[in-house]
């Protein structure tokens, strides 16, 4: 029985590969929807992304909202200086034929809860957590619906991507992370200190590459060009794949571990705001509110991703 997952996102190229390797693996997930929200690029920068990217899969039976345009309380702060104007600059995608639903995203996502067995849905939050937050807000009662929600966000060891202290998705909606992480389902983080072991150095792209479907290659060159801010900025031999680690968690649990940690998130600094405070050591006694995820098997999660993006079908 495929696990019923919502899939928040803001693509990104990086929210593109995630979105892209979950749609290949209808056996172990069905997607419930797609659900855009602001972030890397702003709103409807976003939502037509994640129409750009479902039509490149072929799955046409997936329903796309777009959800909030800003996160909760705070102006929104983009990354195109890493995405580019676009949000998804590297391939050309012909312009979408398919069409978001009518219905606001969060209230899709209430309503898919409220309907939902107790603990059935899995969220998987790519992006700033606005959507999610907004929805435990407006219902708190859709807790009963989540099976858990696994999100890429945050930093620990590895410390800040936008800020000294703070990973760009909970540093976009700071007061939004703080409402996940207190909402009392099970979370699973996939923080950067495990998403940056997982880096497209060149032979993984040319095995990305060699697989030559339209799919792949547009990973390829959606990596080739976001690639150049961690290059630039960390003098890696590639970029990390960070939302895809989301979905490969759910595909292949055993590439991972963490720890049972208390996380809490700064909303109030100005010098520290989004950082997530991960109690890694236990050295307070604040009660343990998420998997800490801080190693991958990484050539097992390139395996599976490879694996996947074959799935597609070649041109012509
Ligand atoms: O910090 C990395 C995260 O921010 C990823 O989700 C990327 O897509 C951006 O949203
Ligand atoms: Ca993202």
């Amino acid at each position: 029985m495929p696990r019923k997952i919502i899939i928040d996102t803001d693509p990104g190229q990086d929210d593109a590969v995630a979105i892209l390797l979950a749609l290949a693996s209808p056996e172990e997930l069905e997607v419930l929807g797609i659900v855009a929200v602001a972030g890397n690029v702003p709103l409807p920068r976003t939502s037509l992304n994640v129409r750009r990217i479902v039509e490149l899969s072929g799955r046409t039976d997936v329903p796309m909202y777009a959800g909030c345009p800003r996160p909760m309380l705070r102006p929104l702060v983009t990354a195109e200086h890493v995405h580019g104007p676009t949000g998804l600059d590297g391939p050309h995608f012909p312009y979408p034929q398919n069409a978001l639903q009518d219905q606001h995203g969060v209230d899709f996502i209430v309503e898919t809860l409220m309907a939902a067995e107790p603990s059935s849905v899995t969220l998987c939050v790519l992006g700033p957590m606005t959507n999610v937050a907004m929805a435990l807000v407006k219902e708190p009662g859709i807790v009963r619906g989540i099976e858990r929600i696994v999100a890429m966000g945050g930093a620990y060891f590895e410390v800040g991507n936008i800020t000294p202290s703070a990973e760009f998705n909970i540093y976009v909606d700071p007061e939004a992370a703080a409402t996940v992480m207190a909402c009392g389902v099970p979370i699973v983080l996939a923080p950067l200190d495990l998403t940056h072991q997982v880096l497209v150095t060149p032979p993984r792209m040319e095995a990305i590459r060699a697989l030559g479907n339209p799919a792949a290659h547009a990973v390829g060159e959606m990596v080739a060009f976001s690639e150049r801010f961690d290059r630039e900025k960390y003098g890696w031999d590639g970029a990390p794949l960070h939302d895809p680690c989301v979905i490969a968690y759910l595909l292949k649990p055993e590439l991972f571990s963490g720890r049972e940690i208390n996380v809490e998130i700064e909303t109030m600094s100005p010098l520290t705001r989004g950082m997530s405070v991960a109690d890694w050591w236990r050295v307070t006694e604040r009660k343990p509110n998420a998997l800490f995820l801080r190693d991958v098997d990484g050539d097992g999660f390139f395996a599976l991703l490879c694996e996947r993006l074959g799935r597609y079908p070649l041109p012509g």
